[in-house]
């Protein structure tokens, strides 16, 4: 009898707490979706498996509206006032444990941050380098429009023969990144000069199994740390139902960013007029942590700097190259022609001081309208990060008139905000006119736009 009292409670607790409580007594649960999702997180799991946990959301905004609930403790929006709410600047949302699993060499940077104050104090050791007037007419410069005629001289050397232009334009971000991280002696490659070593880096990104390593880290983070710390006999048993070979993400990179760092530091440390000649992100850092040496919320040691600049360096390279890819797909296509005629026609219009050795300089292009139009129309349509970005608030809130309990993760995507019938007409065409229209209409579309974020976590490396 007792034994049946036992087996009674566990089952009316089990019901109440996973079903009762979560779909119908939670404040969550008047925020709408399917029950489906609000019941179980692997329902979006199996979408997340599927490769198509963006585009399934975007579907559920379409039919439930602008917040939907996506899991038993997740909500995704899509409206300017929660965009505000969530990602404005002083919001104290928090990026969530999701992002840990780009902490580099076992330290947090930039992107892994959850506080807004470590986040803070990170930024200002670098956010200077970032600057638009750097950018334009700095050091950086003059490597990118280097980058750029070696880049040239590439597609020349290949002939009139189609081109595969997915990894030339990787070989082109990653050097252009790792100069611009760790300076031409220390850990700039030559891809573009037909490096082998420097090439293979990019074997990493095209790993398919990538993903699978992904979905693993997310949804099983345990079990994925254990298989991946087995020894002997048990690591030769899971190897063959590991989901990628390799134990972590972007493994040859990684390991040719720590090598970087081991160049520039050793070379810092011998020579004594390096860092006056460097205007590498890793030699900013380097100053920094020789100037608050020893312990304190802001030194730095050896592999923090090792750990900011690998991220820079993930983050930069498939971001920009994916961009300049879809770019160009978009032009080549034959209904877009006129657009990339006109192209042309704006850069021809320069004048010849505007050119450095046939290459137009920076800060001449970045004053042409039509250019600057069909980039934003690339990143609206094909943002290269175009899925969500969790945040958690350590206590309730309310967004769009829902109350929602701390520690709920909540989202928003580009994807989504960037599809919206009423903001952008016929979302789906590659338009770039749309952004030379008239300035309300506009005003309004770059409200929307959100391809590098917003906020005190927006892109660092917007310009
Ligand atoms: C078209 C190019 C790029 C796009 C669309 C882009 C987009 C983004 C987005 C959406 C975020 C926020 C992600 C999130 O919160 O989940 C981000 C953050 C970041 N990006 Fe980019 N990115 C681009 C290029 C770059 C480049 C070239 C670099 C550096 C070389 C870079 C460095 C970073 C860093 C360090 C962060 C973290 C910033 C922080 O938390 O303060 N990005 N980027």
């Amino acid at each position: 009898m007792l034994t049946l009292l036992v087996f009674f409670v566990v089952i009316v607790a089990a019901v109440y707490y996973n079903i009762v409580e979560p779909l119908f007594l939670d404040p969550k649960s008047k925020i709408p979706g399917p029950k489906l999702f609000a019941f179980t997180k692997w329902r979006l799991a199996l979408e997340d498996f599927r490769g198509s946990r963006t585009r399934a959301i975007h579907a559920l905004h379409e039919r439930y509206g602008p917040i939907i609930r996506i899991g038993p403790n997740e909500i995704h929006c899509n409206s300017l006032n929660a965009l505000r709410t969530i990602y404005g600047a002083g919001s104290g949302f928090e990026r969530t444990w999701f992002y840990r699993m780009f902490d580099a060499y076992g330290k947090q940077n930039l992107f892994t941050f959850e506080s807004g104050k470590d986040h803070g104090e990170r930024k200002k050791l670098v956010a200077n380098a970032y600057s638009k007037s750097l950018m334009l007419t700095g050091p950086a410069a003059r490597m990118v429009q280097e980058k750029v005629t070696q880049y040239l001289a590439l597609l020349k050397a290949q002939g009139e023969q189609p081109q595969e232009i997915f990894s030339s334009l990787h070989y082109f971000s990653l050097d252009a990144i790792t100069h611009f991280l760790y300076g031409p002696s220390h850990g700039g490659t030559s891809a573009l000069k037909g490096n082998a070593q420097h090439r293979a880096l990019l074997n990493d990104i095209v790993d398919p199994t990538r993903r699978y390593l992904s979905w693993f880290a997310v949804h099983q983070p345990a079990l994925t740390k254990w298989m991946y710390t087995r020894e002997g006999l048990l690591e030769q048993l899971l190897r063959p139902i590991l989901p990628m070979q390799k134990p972590t993400t972007y493994t040859g990179i990684r390991k040719h960013a720590l090598e970087a760092f081991h160049r520039f530091k050793d070379a810092a440390e011998t020579k004594s007029d390096i860092l006056a000649s460097e205007s590498s992100i890793i030699s900013r850092l380097w100053t920094s942590h020789e100037s608050v040496k020893g312990s304190g919320p802001r030194s730095l040691d050896s592999l923090d700097i090792a750990s900011e600049c690998a991220d820079h360096l993930l983050a930069g390279i498939d971001t920009t190259a994916d961009t300049l890819m879809f770019l160009i797909w978009a032009l080549s296509q034959p209904q877009n022609s006129h657009i990339q005629k006109q192209l042309v026609e704006e850069v021809r219009s320069l004048s010849d001081d505007a050119f450095e050795d046939g290459v137009p300089k920076l800060d001449a292009i970045d004053k042409l309208p039509y250019l600057d139009a069909v980039i934003k129309e690339t990143l609206r349509l094909y943002a290269p990060l175009p899925a969500s970005e969790p945040r958690s608030l350590p206590t309730d809130c309310v967004i769009d008139g829902y109350r929602i309990p701390a520690r709920t993760i909540v989202n928003m995507s580009p994807y989504s905000l960037h599809r919206n019938a009423d903001v952008f007409e016929s979302p789906l065409t590659f338009d770039p006119e749309r952004w030379l229209g008239p300035t309300d209409k506009v005003n309004l579309m770059n409200r929307w736009f959100w391809a590098f974020s917003s906020g005190g976590r927006m892109c660092i490396g917007l310009q």
